[in-house]
């Protein structure tokens, strides 16, 4: 009898370490073999061939329910031939019969740098689910390119996003790059800002963002990225007498932003299948009384899990952060909208800046004010996953300093490159990926089946 016990006290012993254990945050202990983050050089990505060619063709999707699209590129000349047209067709026809657009066409000039000349044209009443192809520039110019519509937005709709964050353009961010590309699964991008990082070059070199712009294009051209802005896209300047933010890249990459009856490009939404996409600005206003915070507030009463179960929010500076690097640096946007986003169950929380990848446990910290001193995460349901994506593998180099001991609302991180693949396989359930891109891509570094806050409220487990 007194053995029984014994025994039965030591079971009882190893089940509680075994859900210690389960339960503790990991620290990844895969050591990514040091390098420095090298740039590929601009000879890299030379302009096309061929007169007045259109180049850096992006597309994003063009409306709110995605039978729209934004197509952008950049030609050297502003001549009356037709390079500021975009020619389309159902890939289920001949093509004899091409639709066009007309792009709205400007420059901008920053420092000692005028940009080509920019071009975006919306693409509207496609239908869903279809083939299209597009072509831009005349004569021997032409560039043929294609697309997929998004299936019409519905509560059970199946569709896989990459996600990636803070790209830049060095020998890391090709592997990313070319490691999601080789991953067919992938229908479209949610892109956690920073992007070029031509500011950390003299002068904010602006001949980056056009090496960036060639880069992605094998990918941006054929599936739209939903952009999302970092502080790498401020480009503010004031020895270099250029002060008004945003400048390159509010003119190098539109977004749909008054469909969300938004004021600024650098907050917006979209529906896109089962997911309803919000994206938001770290380096905007964002407090009571500001324009990001009254649409942000009028943009959550108008979600429909009913039709998009799948509440998603990208934004840049992460709000929960282990990470030595930017800490606390998303802090006051976390104070200001977390509890809205434990109220509307916000699914995930995708963002960018450090350079490394975390994601979180489902935890809030809302209980805060001045007076009560309560201000630990506690888990909650109702709450957010936070993975931390900024890991696309910029010049910048890795994140590899973590806070120790890794706090409870860290579930797992790892400082290595790489891409993240969200399946959104119904209403309820979704697999989430994170790939390194040290690693051939079907080699998962971190999973989990996440359940929709709305429809299946119940914990998760990796
Ligand atoms: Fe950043």
């Amino acid at each position: 009898m007194k053995l029984n016990r014994l025994t039965l006290f030591c079971y009882a012993v190893l089940l509680l370490s075994i859900f210690a254990v389960s339960h503790a945050g990991v620290t990844s202990s895969y050591v990514r073999v040091s390098e420095p983050s090298e740039e590929m050089p601009l000879e890299t990505f030379p302009p096309p061939a061929g007169l007045n060619a259109p180049e850096q063709v992006h597309i994003t999707q063009g409306d709110h329910s995605g039978r729209g699209m934004i197509i952008s590129w950049v030609t050297p000349l502003n001549v009356d031939d037709g390079s500021n047209i975009v020619r389309y067709w159902n890939a289920d026809t001949d093509g004899s019969e091409k639709m066009s657009a007309v792009a709205s066409t400007s420059t901008y000039r920053y420092y000692d740098y005028t940009s080509g000349y920019l071009h975006h044209a919306t693409i509207k009443g496609l239908e869903y689910d279809t083939k299209y192809f597009y072509e831009l520039g005349t004569g021997r110019s032409i560039r043929q390119f294609n697309f997929m519509t998004p299936p019409k937005v519905g509560p059970d709709v199946a569709y896989t996003f990459g996600v990636i964050g803070d790209l830049g353009q060095t020998y890391a961010s090709n592997q990313t790059l070319y490691n999601y590309m080789s991953n067919p699964k992938g229908q479209a991008v949610l892109f956690a800002g920073d992007l070029s990082y031509a500011d950390d070059h003299p002068n904010h070199d602006q001949r980056k963002w056009d090496s960036y712009g060639r880069f992605v294009e094998p990918s941006a051209a054929y599936q739209p990225w939903i952009w999302a802005a970092g502080n790498h896209e401020i480009d503010y300047a004031q020895s270099l007498g250029e002060t008004q933010p945003f400048k390159p890249y509010m003119n190098r990459y539109h977004v749909p932003y008054r469909a969300s009856q938004s004021t600024s490009p650098l907050w917006y939404s979209i529906k896109r299948a089962s997911a309803y996409i919000i994206v938001l600005s770290s380096y905007s206003a964002y407090d009571k009384y500001t324009p990001q915070n009254s649409w942000l507030q009028d943009e959550l009463k108008k979600v429909n899990r009913s039709e998009t179960p799948w509440l998603i929010v990208l934004v840049h500076a992460p709000w929960y952060n282990s990470n030595n690097y930017h800490y606390m640096e998303g802090e006051s946007m976390r104070v200001t909208f977390e509890p809205w986003f434990v109220e509307n169950k916000v699914d995930i929380v995708f963002a960018g800046h450090v350079h490394a990848y975390e994601r979180s446990e489902r935890v809030s910290n809302i209980k805060y004010n001045i007076t009560d001193g309560m201000s630990t995460p506690v888990k909650d349901q109702s709450a957010p996953v936070y993975i931390t994506i900024g890991d696309g593998g910029n010049i910048e180099g890795i994140a590899n300093s973590y806070t120790e001991p890794q706090p409870s609302y860290s579930a797992f991180r790892e400082a290595s490159f790489g891409h993240a693949m969200l399946e959104i396989k119904n209403r309820t359930h979704a697999h989430y990926t994170w790939h390194r891109n040290k690693d051939d891509e079907p080699i998962i570094a971190d999973a989990i089946w996440l359940k929709n806050r709305y429809y299946l409220p119940e914990e998760e487990t990796t």
